[in-house]
């Protein structure tokens, strides 16, 4: 069965494809590397043992997206493609309402004319805002969005609700993502993040393997017990076990799960677990908060657990320990650091 995947040279669009591929499905993605890299496909193709269908093209064209929808006649859509640094999206929020609404809009244009039997979302627990109490479940009420990152996901679910509600013949799955993090236990593929990263992880192993002088710790003076901030670190690959499992979900048409481990870790709790996990020491100090951060955020996963049946394999460590290899093998075999 083909399943196409907007964005599947990403970071979670990347590790989706090979979980695809184990459960028997065939991904075909579609990707114009502005946030990626070539060797990406590769990199799959390596881990897949064969070919994998790509196609270079920007989302937002219609007439491209239009023909290979009539080309490969995918049973499923998992539309990952969109911008995602929070920071970014104060400074440019055009650019996150174009590429992150305007481009969902024009997919959605482009499938009204043709059958899909499901269709999952890139959601994100930023749409909670800072929740009035914790763990955060699916029907915890929406809070104003932090940042219009924050806002374009919001937007993007209630979008999809009103127009999917129009085509009960698709299931309708929106994963609620927490902070993904690590990368494929293969070292084949992993994060790749354009400049200087926004996400902790990353700017973690870029300082450890000398990239960056040191990482700033946004804030020690938060609410929690170390007083740095709280929130619910994932494995990329059992986030992308999650969209496998959605697809063989004929649960109901509209469907909202939220993907974390359920277990609030701190920042410096991070910092920490990577330098033991990885024998070593990460320069950092401690500096403000930085602007839009929520103090604490972790997930009430019940929902996904009893209806999907999935459970996180990997744990913290784990992840910081693949993170750290994906990043020495992006300096020693890509040049990249
Ligand atoms: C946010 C969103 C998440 C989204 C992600 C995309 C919320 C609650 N979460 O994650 O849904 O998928 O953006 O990028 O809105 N930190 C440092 N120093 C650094 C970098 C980060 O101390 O150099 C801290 C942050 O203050 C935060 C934690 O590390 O407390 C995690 O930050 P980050 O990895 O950027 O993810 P979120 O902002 O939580």
């Amino acid at each position: 069965m083909k399943i196409l995947l907007t964005g599947g040279a990403g970071f979670i669009g990347s590790h989706t494809a090979v979980e695809l591929v184990n459960e028997g499905y065939e991904p075909i993605i579609i990707d114009d590397f502005r946030n990626s890299k070539s060797f990406v496909i590769e990199n799959i193709e390596k881990i897949i043992g064969r070919k994998v269908v790509f196609h270079c093209t920007d989302i937002g064209d219609q007439e491209k997206i239009s023909s290979i929808i009539k080309q490969e006649k995918p049973v499923g859509i998992i539309h990952f493609a969109a911008d995602k640094a929070v920071n970014e999206s104060v400074k440019n929020p055009l650019k996150y309402y174009h590429n992150n609404i305007v481009n969902l809009i024009k997919l959605l244009s482009v499938i009204d004319k043709h059958n899909i039997d499901s269709f999952i979302f890139s959601s994100s627990c930023t749409v909670y805002g800072s929740p009035s109490f914790i763990p955060v479940n699916e029907k915890t009420p929406i809070q104003p969005a932090f940042s219009p990152y924050g806002y374009t996901k919001q937007v993007g679910e209630k979008i999809l609700t009103d127009f999917f509600k129009t085509k009960q013949q698709t299931s309708l799955t929106m994963l609620r993502y927490f902070n993904p993090i690590g990368a494929h236990p293969s070292s084949l593929i992993g994060e790749l993040p354009l400049g200087v990263p926004s996400n902790l992880v990353p700017y973690i192993t870029q300082t450890a393997i000398g990239k960056r002088k040191e990482l700033t710790i946004f804030g020690n003076d938060y609410n929690t017990a170390d007083g740095t901030c709280i929130r619910d670190y994932i494995h990329v690959v059992d986030l992308a076990r999650a969209h496998v499992l959605s697809l063989k979900n004929k649960h109901s048409y509209n469907n909202i799960y939220n993907v974390g481990v359920g277990n609030g870790k701190s920042v410096l709790e991070v910092v920490h677990s990577f330098e033991e996990i990885n024998n070593l020491k990460v320069n950092y100090q401690f500096g403000e908060r930085r602007d839009g951060d929520v103090p604490e955020i972790y997930a009430d996963n019940h929902l996904i657990k009893t209806e999907l049946k999935w459970e996180p394999i990997f744990s913290l460590k784990e992840a910081l320990h693949h993170a750290w290899a994906w990043e020495r093998e992006l300096k020693s075999k890509y040049k990249i650091g």
